[in-house]
């Protein structure tokens, strides 16, 4: 099984990494083929593993720690975003995703839409195979609900010049950063640690995830679709207003909004005069800011957890830095 080359540095979780996606991989069984076709190919399409490289990190903290059962949490939560990205790139439209055709482009968007629903029902089937108690199987649940929350805030928000900073935050904590932040929840609980400390984990999880969607949308503005693996420039066409445009939006709103008023009619050459004013009203410098500000707050938290799992704490600082300064 071949992971992401980001592990290398990192033997131990990279083995840990590599059970997690065997079991994904086994936990596929459809008598459908080419749905099975289709979850097969995105289960090994190489994407970063980074929630599951969380949940792993922070339940090295819990006494009761238990290999086998924290790689199938692992998995399942993997799942669980896998499924998200399918359903996703069908809302979207995308036609790439980490640098392949997207399962809707390859398989169609019914092929698409099942291959979605059955990685959701094998993540439920994972938990309550693994869970100790009722609670993650709770807590995903509540988490699948927050996630389709912010992806309806950010849809309800479609084309709003009036949309708030405030509001781009609450939909991305929803549809982003609730998941890292139960990957870091279920990770520590499940491996024995007291409620309390699990919550510390799910703070700092909410922090990474922000960063990392801001991350992400800056990088819609700076990077090429053959650098990042995705679409870009089709976010501002769609009328998804992110944080660097939002930003450019508070000082050059006069320049910016007659294309903005085009909606869906921009053109190419529209949508990179757009992405330009982005950048020279600061939109890109202010975004990245922000995403290190939240970073921070991560670090701080991550320096202040006990030493019992020493690797673990120096691992989830390189990573949480390492995320700020990505370009894919
Ligand atoms: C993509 O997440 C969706 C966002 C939240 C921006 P990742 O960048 O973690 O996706 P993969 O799994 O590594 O492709
Ligand atoms: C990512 O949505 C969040 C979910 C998949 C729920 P985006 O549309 O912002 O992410 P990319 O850019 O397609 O990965
Ligand atoms: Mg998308
Ligand atoms: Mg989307």
């Amino acid at each position: 099984m071949n992971i992401h080359p980001m592990w290398e540095k990192y033997p131990e979780l990279a083995k840990e990494l590599n059970r997690t996606l065997t079991l994904m991989d086994k936990s596929v069984n459809l008598k459908n083929k080419e749905v099975e076709t289709a979850v097969m190919s995105m289960i090994h399409s190489g994407g970063k593993l980074l929630r599951p490289a969380y949940q792993l990190l922070f339940s090295q903290f819990g006494e009761q720690r238990d290999a086998n059962k924290s790689v199938a949490l692992a998995a399942a939560i993997e799942l669980l975003h896998t499924a998200t990205l399918i359903h996703d790139d069908i809302v979207d439209d995308a036609d790439l995703r980490r640098g392949l055709p997207t399962i809707r482009s390859q398989f169609g968007n019914s092929t698409a839409v099942y291959a979605g629903d059955y990685l959701f029902v094998s993540c439920f089937k994972l938990l309550s195979d693994y869970s100790s108690s009722l609670k993650s199987i709770q807590l995903n649940s509540r988490s699948m609900e927050k996630i389709l929350s912010g992806e309806l805030g950010q849809m309800d928000n479609r084309y709003n010049l009036e949309m708030t900073i405030d509001q781009y935050l609450e939909n991305i904590s929803g549809k982003t950063a609730e998941l890292f932040s139960l990957s870091c929840f279920v990770g520590a609980y499940e491996s024995g640690t007291s409620e309390r400390f699990a919550k510390n984990c799910s703070t700092i999880g909410e922090n990474i995830g922000l960063a990392f969607q801001i991350i992400d949308d800056v990088l819609d503005y700076t990077q090429s679709p053959e650098q990042i693996g995705k679409p870009v420039l089709e976010d501002v066409r769609q009328g998804i207003y992110s944080l660097p445009l939002l930003y450019a939006l508070e000082e050059g709103w006069d320049t910016l909004l007659p294309y903005l008023k085009k909606g869906d009619a921009l053109t190419d050459r529209e949508t990179e005069k757009i992405y330009a004013l982005v950048h020279s009203f600061g939109g890109v410098e202010k975004a990245q800011l922000l995403a290190e500000k939240y970073t921070q707050q991560a670090l701080k938290k991550i320096k202040k957890l006990p030493d019992t799992a020493p690797q673990a704490k120096e691992e989830l600082l390189t990573i949480t830095q390492a995320i700020l300064q990505r370009t894919n």
